[in-house]
């Protein structure tokens, strides 16, 4: 198949490196020129797994600043363009709504039927009163008649981009024309080599909710389990892990995302429940749980201050290991150990932070613990799992995702305090 993809950032690129990767024609479009240059060099370099090699491997993935050049190429088209929340908490269509008039300009002066399929987060109704209207306008062309359109979020991790593209449990197509939505439906079925994903196809309206409200879903779920780390801590005994894992087990329930540690961040999970708000907000509906997720978000980072707090006074260094929003991620959009590092620095504090990828002000680990009194441990990386605790010179650790409790005895032999969020202090 012939694809484009318009709008090469964190998912765009991965998505184009996936597609090549799978046997298509792919060209990628941006407009931005550096990015695009880079590209076409082969100097571009990103942190995200498996899409440097890909793009040297598939060298054959041509990019363009020309959106009309990349649509004319392609069959299916894939939009993967920024929409940047509003202050309400809904998304900005305009980055949408420029790139769908270049779009146009290639399907205008094209005779060949293309399908344009919307991959970015949009407002429930934007498929059916922004994406339709503008492409109609500026082609002056019929939508089902001459181009066809999708809506078709992914649910991917960063740091997992192409993994996750490959092994999805859902496939998410919005589409009122059957016949678009099969050759979508195909394409993907083609694609990936996982056994466990669910194609569901529903019409633009059904399938922009469910975009909003799986990640709604997830975020009750982990706001659930901070809830039971929040009691736990403060009852004498209390051990949220055990809590949760005995909950997990319950297939009801299971054990992703079901473990007490920091609150959810990242580019999408705060992002589209407070859209799921505004939506609620807007149809008179009440949306409650959602506003209690971000509650509970935010103790999250007041727990883990107060924490620091109890454990070391004011003016002493604490060092945080993990600054991005997950493990192996560069992003730190929304990252909740930051927001506890920013309040530690306000408050007094010196704050040391190393991370093998994402922003930080120490070089190394040795550099970040040096006359640490606290090291927060914030992300799962292979790196912090595999600490030496037989030479490292650190008084006392605040285990954000229990990565050491196997080892706590052993941790406390070395004259190390250990501490787990979730777990009561003894
Ligand atoms: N990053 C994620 O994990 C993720 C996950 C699911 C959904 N999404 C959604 O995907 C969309 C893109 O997210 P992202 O993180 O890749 O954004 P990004 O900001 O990393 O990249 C967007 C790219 O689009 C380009 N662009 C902007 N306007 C353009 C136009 N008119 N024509 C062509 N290119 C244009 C930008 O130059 C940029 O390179 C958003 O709607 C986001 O909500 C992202």
């Amino acid at each position: 198949m012939k694809v484009a993809v318009i709008g090469l950032g964190k998912l765009g690129i991965p998505m184009a490196a996936f597609y090549a990767e799978k046997g298509h024609d792919v060209i990628g479009s941006d407009i931005m020129p550096d990015l695009v240059d880079s590209l076409k060099k082969g100097t571009y370099k990103t942190c995200e797994p498996g899409v440097e090699e890909t793009l040297q491997a598939f060298s054959g993935i041509k990019f363009t600043t020309s959106i009309k050049e990349a649509v004319e190429f392609a069959k299916l088209i894939f939009v993967v363009v920024p929409t940047p929340s509003e202050e309400a908490g809904d998304f900005s269509d305009q980055f949408l709504v420029e790139a769908l008039y270049d779009i146009g300009e290639g399907i205008k002066c094209s005779k060949e039927y293309k399908i344009v399929v919307v991959v970015s987060t949009i407002m429930p109704g934007t498929m059916e009163q922004v994406v339709i209207p503008t492409l109609e306008e500026v082609t002056e062309k019929s939508c089902y008649k001459h181009f066809g359109v999708c809506y078709n979020p992914e649910f991917i991790a960063l740091g997992s981009v192409m993994y996750d593209m490959d092994n999805p449990d859902v496939v998410l197509i919005g589409s009122n024309k059957q016949e678009d939505a099969i050759i979508l439906q195909n394409f993907h079925i083609s694609n990936i080599s996982g056994l466990n994903a669910c194609i569901h196809t529903m019409s633009f309206i059904n399938s922009e909710i469910a975009k909003l409200a799986l990640n709604c879903a997830i975020v009750a779920k982990i706001s659930v389990a901070n809830t039971i780390a929040s009691v736990c801590e403060a009852i004498e005994g209390g051990d949220a892990t055990v809590v949760t894992e005995f909950i997990g087990d319950d297939s009801r329930i299971g054990h992703a995302y079901f473990k007490p540690g920091l609150g959810y961040s990242g580019p999408c999970f705060p992002r589209d429940p407070r859209a799921f708000i505004e939506l609620a907000s807007e149809v008179e509906s009440v949306f409650a749980m959602q506003e209690a997720c971000e509650i509970v978000n935010n103790d999250v980072v007041t727990r883990i201050v107060y924490r620091v707090m109890d454990l070391v006074p004011k003016k002493s260094i604490v060092s945080i290991l993990g600054t991005a929003y997950k493990t192996d991620s560069g992003v730190i959009e929304e990252s909740c150990i930051l927001q506890v590092a920013n309040i530690l620095v306000n408050a007094g504090y010196k704050v040391h932070t190393y991370d093998p990828i994402a922003i930080c002000n120490s070089s190394s680990i040795e550099e970040c613990l040096q006359d640490s009194e606290l090291c927060i441990v914030a992300t799962e990386a292979r790196k912090f799992k595999d600490l030496n605790f037989d030479t490292l010179s650190v008084p006392r650790i605040l285990d954000c995702w229990g990565i050491y409790r196997e080892h706590k005895d052993f941790i406390k032999s070395k004259g190390i305090e250990y501490c787990q969020v979730g777990v009561a202090l003894d």
